[in-house]
C-alpha cells in the first residue's frame, strides 16, 4: 500500500506564465530541488502513471532515444511517477536490459525519475486528476523556461501516449518565439513561415500593410507572416534539425 499517504491538496493547477512550483525530492538520480537546480536551462517535467506498464515503457524508450535531442536544446527532462524509488530503479534496469521495442534496445534512462509517493509533487502540479486516476498521475508534460516560468502545459490521459516529436516541437517553437520576436502559425515547424508581430501587439496595421521592405505578405491587417528559414532557426538556436 505504497499510497496511503496521500496529498489531499490535490487541486491546484499551475497555469501558463506562473513560477513552477519549487519542491525538493528523491530521484534515481539522486535529490534535486527543482527548479533552482537546473539554472539556466529549459525543463520539461512529465508525469507518467506508473513503473512497469505498458504505455508508460514505450514512452521512457522515446524520451530516452531523445533525450540527446533535449540536451541540445538545453532543455532537463524530469519524470515524475507516485511509485517509489526502488520501483523506478527496478524498472529502468528491465527496460535496459530486457525491452526491445521498435528498434529501441538497451535504451538507458540518464535523466531524474522522482519518487513521489506521497503525491506532493504531483500535486502541486495537478497531475492527479481523480476523474481520470486518483491513484496514479495522468500524464503531464510542463514546459518552464530559463526563467522559472511555466510556458506550455500537456494533460493526456492514461490510455494514450504522448507524440514526442511533437513535444520536441513545442519545446523549439517556444525558443523560437523568444528567439526572433514572433508568433507561429498552425502546424509550424522549422522552416515554415511566423507570424509578425506577435499576437496581440498589432499597432502599425498601415505599415504592415504597405509593406515596404516586401519581406512582409499579409493577408489581412491582422495577419503578417515571413518567411524565417530552417538554418536561421538553427544558428540562433545552437542546434541542427
Ligand atoms: C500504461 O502505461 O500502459 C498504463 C498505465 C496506467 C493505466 C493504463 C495504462
Amino acid at each position: 500500500m505504497e499510497n496511503m499517504n496521500l496529498n489531499t491538496n490535490i487541486n491546484v493547477m499551475p497555469r501558463i506564465g506562473e513560477k513552477a512550483p519549487e519542491f525538493t525530492a528523491v530521484t534515481t538520480q539522486g535529490t534535486i530541488h527543482f527548479p533552482s537546480d537546473f539554472k539556466g536551462k529549459w525543463k520539461i517535467l512529465f508525469s507518467h502513471p506508473a513503473d512497469f506498464t505498458p504505455v508508460c515503457t514505450s514512452e521512457f524508450m522515446t524520451f530516452a532515444k531523445m533525450a540527446q535531442e533535449f540536451e541540445a536544446l538545453n532543455c532537463q527532462l524530469v519524470g515524475l511517477s507516485v511509485d517509489g524509488i526502488h520501483s523506478h530503479i527496478a524498472w529502468l534496469r528491465t527496460i535496459k536490459e530486457k525491452i526491445d521495442f521498435r528498434g529501441m534496445s538497451n535504451m538507458e534512462v540518464k535523466f531524474p525519475l522522482i519518487e513521489d509517493i506521497k503525491m506532493e509533487v504531483a500535486g502541486k502540479y495537478g497531475m492527479i486528476q481523480p476523474g481520470e486516476s486518483t491513484t496514479s498521475a495522468v500524464r503531464a508534460v510542463f514546459f518552464i523556461d530559463q526563467n522559472d516560468v511555466i510556458r506550455t502545459i500537456m494533460y493526456y490521459p492514461l490510455s494514450l501516449g504522448r507524440n514526442f516529436e511533437e513535444i520536441k516541437r513545442v519545446l523549439v517553437g517556444l525558443q523560437t518565439c523568444d528567439a526572433f520576436g514572433v508568433a507561429l502559425p498552425a502546424d509550424w515547424k522549422p522552416g515554415v513561415e511566423v507570424i509578425v508581430p506577435p499576437a496581440g501587439s498589432c499597432g502599425v496595421a498601415k505599415e504592415r500593410m504597405e509593406n515596404k521592405s516586401g519581406e512582409l505578405h499579409c493577408y489581412d491587417w491582422f495577419f503578417c507572416t515571413r518567411d524565417l528559414a530552417k538554418e536561421e532557426v538553427e544558428e540562433k538556436l545552437n542546434v541542427k534539425f
